[in-house]
């Protein structure tokens, strides 16, 4: 498939996707999103990328939702039929097996917000503005906003958000929680990307298991969850990155991470 709407750049262990249809402000009509669904598949099977940043090209936007005048005409099947392909690319993001980090750049409304929540950590430039703006649209959030928002700040400031369709900047979204860090424009994806070699620096089969066992532990009770982390933790011991992670302490040199 060629890209054109997404764009996929590798720099040693580390990838950047960029959401590349500015005119649009980079909103995700069908085939962006299907774009984005090929770059995902390429990441899962990409055994050298320990991390991954998620940003949108040009000045203004991240991603300003998903495409209003592709929705416009959308009968209640084919409604279901875009909210679900929105939703199973996003959740697969959600479940890669490596950290995805969200320069959030501009404008992240609607499936822009939806796909930053996607994402495992937000970093903000201060110019960034985040909201749902759905119902004054006639809808519901339909990329996963009515899940993941209530799950990242909160019940009652996710209605708020969901019901009054305000735009907030990226103090108050950092305020919320809804990101991690705001930072000036010009440093965002350089700061984006330092985070992602940090990351890219520690066992990756860890940072893998630490996200599997963080998602899938939010969602059971404390004792399920318990047990989950268990197995994670125990499998770590299968890894040869265990070992040398250990080693290398005991031995007082650095570490070699090899991925296995
Ligand atoms: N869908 C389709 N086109 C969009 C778009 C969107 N979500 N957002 C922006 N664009 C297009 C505009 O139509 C315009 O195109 P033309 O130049 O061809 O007219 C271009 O991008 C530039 O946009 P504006 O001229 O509107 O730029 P602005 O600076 O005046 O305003 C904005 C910026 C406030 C982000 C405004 O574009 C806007 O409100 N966009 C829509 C935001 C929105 O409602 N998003 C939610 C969509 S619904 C959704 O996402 C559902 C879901 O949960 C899956």
């Amino acid at each position: 498939m060629e890209l054109k709407n997404v764009l996929l750049e590798k720099d040693s262990n580390i990838a950047v996707i960029t959401m590349n249809r500015p005119k649009a402000l980079n909103s995700l009509n069908s085939e962006t999103l299907k774009e984005l669904d090929k770059v995902i598949e390429v990441l899962e099977k990409d055994s050298e990328i320990y991390a991954v940043v998620l940003t949108g090209a040009g000045e203004k936007a991240f991603v300003a939702g998903a495409d209003i005048s592709e929705m416009k005409d959308l009968n209640e099947e084919q409604g279901r039929e875009f909210g679900l392909l929105g939703n199973r690319i996003f959740r697969r993001i959600e479940k890669l097996d490596k950290p995805v980090i969200a320069a959030v750049n501009g404008f992240a409304l609607g499936g822009g917000c939806e796909l930053a929540m996607a994402c495992d950590i937000r970093i903000a430039s201060i110019k960034a503005k985040f909201g749902q703006p759905e119902v004054g649209l006639g809808i519901t959030p339909g990329f996963g906003g009515t899940q993941r928002l209530p799950r990242i700040v909160g019940v009652g400031k996710a209605k708020e958000l969901i019901y009054t369709c305000d735009i907030i900047k990226a103090d108050e979204a950092l305020k919320i929680g809804l990101v991690n860090k705001v930072v000036e424009p010009e440093v965002l994806l350089e700061e984006a990307k330092a985070m992602a070699k940090k990351i890219a620096q520690n066992a990756p089969i860890a940072v893998k298991l630490c996200k599997d066992a963080i998602n899938r532990g939010m969602q059971v009770n404390i004792d399920d969850a318990i047990d989950i982390e268990a197995y994670d933790f125990g499998k770590c011991f299968s890894t040869k990155d265990q070992k040398e992670g250990m080693t290398a302490f005991i031995e007082r040199r650095e570490k070699n991470f090899q991925n296995k």
